[in-house]
This record gives C-alpha cells, sequence and structure tokens, in this order.
C-alpha cells in the first residue's frame, strides 16, 4: 500500500484539509468533516497505519511524528474554527430573537392586559394621608432603619426602660458605636422632624408622618411583624388636650363617615403625659358588641397624649414655650376596620381573589 508519508503529499493534504475546515459554515458540518479526518477511510489514519511497512527505523519514527504533527494540527484547527462559529451561531440567535419594542401593535391584535392596582394599605395610606392633609397637617416620611436613640431614648425610652419589651425588633450589624434597628413605630420620625424644625427654626409643627414599621410579633388575625403606622405631630404655642381628642374625632368622622365615633381611654407611652388610647366604634357591630370588639362595642386603632417634656428638651425645645400632641395608629388595622376584614394576614398572602375586591 503506497501512502503519502513523504514531507510534500503530507503537506498539500494538510493545507487541502485546513481549507475544507475554514470553509464550515455551521458546527455540524465542522463536526462531520472533524470525524470524516480522523475515520478509518482518512488519508491520515491511512498513513499510520502504512508506518509499519517503513523499514529504516529511524525513518519510521521520522515520519510518524510527521503524521501525528499533522492530526495535531488539523484538530486545532477544528477547534479554533469550532470556537469561531459558536460565537456567530449564538450571535444569529440573539439576532433572531430580537424584538422591536419600538414596534407599534395596531389596535386589532393588541391582547387587553388587565389594569393593577395599588395595594389595599398603598390605598389606606394615600385616603388618610388626604383627610390629614385637609385638616391642615403636611405630610413627612422617616428612615425605617433607626438608631437606638432616635427610636427608643429620644422617646424618653432609656437602656433597660420595661417599654422596650413591646417593643422588640431586628436589630442591624453596621459596625458602628450606636446600636442600629429597624423602626418599631413611626415616632422616632417626630424626633427628626422636631431635630430639623429647630436647626431651621421654623416651628411649630403640625404633621403626618406614614411609614413601615416593625416588631418580632408572631402573625395573627390582627398582627403582622412588618406593619406600617402614621404618626401625628402638632408642636405649637397653647395647644391642649382638648385640641388632640377634636383632631382625633375629626379625623375619625372624615375617614370611617360620621356614625363612627372616638374615645379616648387613659393609657402609658413614656414620650407623652398624659397619654391614651385611642378607640372608634367597631366597624362591624356598629357599637352593639360583636366578637371582632370582644362585646365592648370600641376598637382601639391606637396611642396618643400630649408631647412629654422629656421630648421637648432632648431635642433642644422649651416646654414652658412649646406645647404639643402626638398619635400613632396602625395603617394596616385601619384598613382592616374599613373595609371589614377578619384576618390581616390576607394582606400579604397574595391572593387574588382577595385583592380583586378591593
Ligand atoms: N408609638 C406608639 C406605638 O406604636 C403610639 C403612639 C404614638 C403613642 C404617638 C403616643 C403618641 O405604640
Amino acid at each position: 500500500m503506497s501512502a503519502p508519508l513523504d514531507d510534500g503529499a503530507l503537506a498539500s493534504l494538510v493545507s487541502e484539509a485546513l481549507l475544507g475546515i475554514e470553509a464550515q459554515e455551521h458546527l455540524s458540518g465542522l463536526d462531520e468533516l472533524a470525524s470524516r479526518l480522523r475515520g478509518k477511510d482518512s488519508p491520515f489514519i491511512l498513513a499510520r497505519r502504512s508506518l509499519g511497512q517503513i523499514e529504516d527505523l529511524e525513518e519510521r519514527k521520522a515520519a510518524g511524528a510527521r503524521v501525528g504533527a499533522a492530526l495535531e494540527q488539523l484538530s486545532a484547527a477544528v477547534e479554533e474554527r469550532r470556537a469561531a462559529l459558536m460565537v456567530l451561531e449564538r450571535a444569529a440567535q440573539l439576532e433572531a430573537d430580537r424584538l422591536d419594542l419600538t414596534e407599534l401593535v395596531p389596535r386589532s391584535v393588541r391582547v387587553p392586559l388587565g389594569r393593577g392596582q395599588t395595594h389595599l394599605v398603598t390605598q389606606t395610606r394615600r385616603s388618610l394621608e388626604e383627610v390629614f392633609v385637609a385638616m391642615g397637617f403636611v405630610v413627612h416620611e422617616g428612615p425605617e432603619v433607626e438608631t437606638d436613640w432616635y427610636n427608643f431614648e429620644a422617646l424618653n425610652i432609656p437602656p433597660g426602660h420595661p417599654a422596650r419589651d413591646m417593643y422588640d425588633t431586628m436589630y442591624v450589624d453596621l459596625g458602628l458605636p450606636e446600636t442600629v434597628l429597624l423602626r418599631t413605630h413611626t415616632s422616632p420620625t417626630q424626633i427628626h422632624l422636631l431635630e430639623a424644625a429647630v436647626a431651621h427654626g421654623t416651628l411649630p409643627v403640625h404633621a403626618v408622618m406614614p411609614g413601615r414599621c416593625y416588631r418580632l410579633d408572631t402573625p395573627d388575625a390582627r398582627h403582622l411583624p412588618v406593619f406600617h403606622q402614621i404618626e401625628g405631630l402638632v408642636v405649637d404655642k397653647g395647644i391642649t388636650f382638648g385640641d388632640l381628642a377634636g383632631v382625633i374625632e375629626t379625623f375619625t368622622a372624615a375617614y370611617f363617615g360620621p356614625e363612627i365615633h372616638s374615645r379616648l381611654r387613659p393609657a402609658y407611652f413614656p414620650f407623652t403625659e398624659p397619654s391614651a388610647e385611642f378607640e372608634i366604634t367597631c366597624t362591624i357591630c356598629h357599637g352593639e358588641g360583636c366578637r371582632t370588639c370582644s362585646r365592648t362595642g370600641w376598637i382601639e386603632l391606637g396611642g396618643c397624649g400630649m408631647v412629654d417634656p422629656a421630648v421637648f428638651e432632648a431635642v433642644g425645645i422649651d416646654p414652658a414655650e412649646y406645647s404639643g400632641f402626638a398619635f400613632g395608629f396602625g395603617i394596616d388595622r385601619c384598613a382592616q376596620m374599613r373595609h371589614g376584614i377578619a384576618d390581616m394576614r390576607a394582606l400579604v398572602e397574595n391572593d387574588l381573589r382577595f385583592a380583586r375586591q378591593l
């Protein structure tokens, strides 16, 4: 059997094969060619087989090395071509998948998409804001991540104070000297607002401050560990408890309707003195007494009171010159009361059958 073992013949076979590899336009064609070059009819494989016919040892070795080098050169060329083709094919695929986002779809073929809506908590927050804005309040927002000083100390809750128990939360390790936490109520925004008012000389303050709050509560029918509050703060000269009661009653009638009233019951908060819990007529039974209100006819909405002098002192306001009141209540609780939602967890479960009713 004659085999192309001399240099010249081998070189021309190699360059022919290289041209063939370069000419491949698709990965499938390249794969086919590559296996033909290594198959039993390939001139290179035939050449390797016929090496045994060479008598002279040195000559046989040299011829073997030439065939081996030729095969290696061809596999390298195949791999190089494969890499190039993969890039090209990927680009072609992307081009084929491209969407023309500027294209105008004729009205006749448009698919009508259902329009979304804002979450009930957002709707509730907005309508609460509207009621307070109509009463002359401005809206402010504060940070959800607070330092211990804003969430507790400036609000007259020093370390170790028993009131901290009901405000357990998650702590954030930022490697700072202060303790950083997720706020447990919107009251720290009172402090930010008063500090800014003192710094810019913009007292008096009439503001509501809505936002998200966190507590280590187990979710149940009336509690969520992530919930929303709206805080109110009025600081001016000559503000009395009567102003507080009037604002609460005006708000209650405006938001829940004229047949729903408010009442204040003595309570304790470290940052207000005197303090009260504010309750509204149960919207489920309209004051008759039912299971939701534990047969009292009233539902607790939040806390309120006259700003404690210790809070004024923490922000550098003279309590002899200014007085004020604050209140804070749950936005989620309001939504629950206004829409008669038995279980508050429905607000975060994302069941469309629930969401679509609102
Ligand atoms: N921050 C209090 C709470 O979340 C409510 C409150 C606000 C009480 C303002 C008094 C004044 O429990």
